[in-house]
């Protein structure tokens, strides 16, 4: 039996009876663009279609296996295929499950596999390596890989890839195998203000244990400007044990040192967010001369409280009446006026929605926002008026509302009332 499943870019196989697959994805090869004369030169990236194989990754008891097939290398080795063959026993795809699972739920899968070079590693001669990077947009997943080719003993039979001139294995594929992956289980998320976050971060490595030095760097990334928020150098050491270099900017981030060697954890906590505090995270971890990165979206959250200006409103003259939306986060934010009539049950919107004041900041970066209705005589007691504030921080718009009084007959028409009665009931006595 062999049945491919090709769904958004992956496809995955079943090899064997020990719960491991094979996670087959289907990835772009992305080359700076050289040798396009007349075009400027840098800049320029092409892409190349090239698949990249998983070998033997450790799937629960649970997986439906009759879904799943070997993947199988094409008969004829074939030196114009770009054919990525990695095996990821050790360090271990972090949430390997996670990329099966991406096939069943159609979602999609990103990946762009780039050379990998520095200074260091260029005099190697027939090794190379490739950095990958796989984002699954929908769970909110993504991983960074570095692979290093693994030598091929080299026949007269020996083919070479022609795009990239190395050696294909016998069935026609690149072997390589994974050597340092940073990855992030999160990779968007909202805090709230005055909250404290954790922007996740992890890598993995083959040595064991960890390498004796890991260095990371936190960065945040805002409109333009770039600013440090933590560095943090580990050493291992065999006397003393776990030795920190910490140098923190942003007071009140921290990582843990323990995890970082114990786990590859990495995870930043920011605590007391303020507005400044959003952005684009970088996470970069480097092992020897190698580093990855991750990217991940801090947005910070902060609903409006809502409140209107006046308890009742009994309308003998037009009234204003006030809803204020003060201190939310960030701007976007709606005031609507709606009204419910004595014998309606569904709102209806005011055709006149007031006036809008301009919206103010605050110091710590939260804004306000008020309008102003004028509430016409004609609108009936018993009449419901409500305000409606929609914003990104609530969940649903949030409706705050009064009801229009009767209004009491004043005392001097009391007493007037209560003498012309009294007149007339003596009148009648009289008579
Ligand atoms: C790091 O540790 C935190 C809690 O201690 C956990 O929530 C998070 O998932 C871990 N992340 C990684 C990448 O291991």
């Amino acid at each position: 039996m062999m049945i491919e499943i090709f769904f958004f870019g992956l496809f995955i196989t079943w090899v064997h009876a020990d719960g491991a697959a094979d996670v087959v994805l289907s990835c772009a090869l992305v080359e700076e663009g050289s040798g396009l004369s007349g075009m400027g030169g840098g800049g320029l990236f092409t892409r190349t279609p090239a698949t990249l194989v998983f070998r033997d990754v450790a799937v629960g008891p649970d997986e439906p296996l009759e879904m799943l097939s070997p993947f199988v290398p094409p008969s004829v080795p074939d030196p114009e295929l770009l054919l990525f063959e990695a095996s990821v026993t050790s360090p271990g795809i972090p949430n390997a499950d996670r990329l099966l699972h991406a096939d069943c739920n159609e979602l999609e899968v990103m990946c762009e596999i780039s050379r990998y070079s520095t200074k260091e590693l260029q005099d190697g001669s027939d090794q190379a390596f490739f950095m990958v990077s796989i984002t699954v947009e929908e769970l909110d997943f993504s991983i960074s890989l570095i692979l290093e080719t693994l030598p091929v003993e080299k026949t007269q039979s020996t083919l070479m890839q022609n795009k990239l001139n190395l050696p294909l294995s016998q069935s026609g594929t690149l072997l390589t195998k994974a050597i340092f992956v940073v990855f992030s289980n999160k990779k968007s998320l909202s805090a709230p203000l005055r909250g404290d976050v954790l922007l996740d971060c992890g890598f993995k490595q083959p040595e064991i244990p960890i390498a004796h030095q890991v260095d990371v760097e936190w960065r945040l990334q805002h409109r333009g400007k770039g600013w440090k928020v933590l560095d943090m150098k580990t050493t291992l050491d065999d006397t003393e044990g776990v030795h920190a270099n910490v140098n923190v900017e942003r007071k009140g981030s921290s990582m843990n040192a323990g995890q970082v060697v114990s786990e590859g954890n990495v995870s930043l906590t920011l605590s007391a967010l303020k507005v400044a505090d959003e952005g684009t995270y970088i996470c970069t971890v480097s092992i020897g001369h190698f580093h990855a990165q991750q990217v991940i979206q801090l947005h910070v959250i902060q609903p409006p409280h809502v409140s209107l200006s006046e308890e009742k409103l009994i309308l003998k003259t037009p009234q204003t009446l006030k809803c204020y939306s003060s201190k939310y986060y960030p701007l976007d934010a709606q005031i609507e006026w709606l009204f419910v009539s004595p014998t309606a049950t569904e709102p209806e919107l005011f055709k006149d929605q007031g006036s809008l004041t301009s919206h103010r900041q605050h110091g710590d970066g939260t804004f306000s926002l008020s309008s102003h209705l004028t509430v016409p005589p004609s609108v009936p007691p018993g009449t419901k008026v409500i305000c409606r504030v929609s914003h990104v921080a609530l969940g649903a718009p949030l409706d705050i509302s009064l009801l229009v009084e009767t209004p009491k007959i004043d005392s001097y028409w009391w007493f007037l009332g209560f003498l012309i009665v009294t007149v007339i009931f003596f009148y009648q006595v009289i008579k």
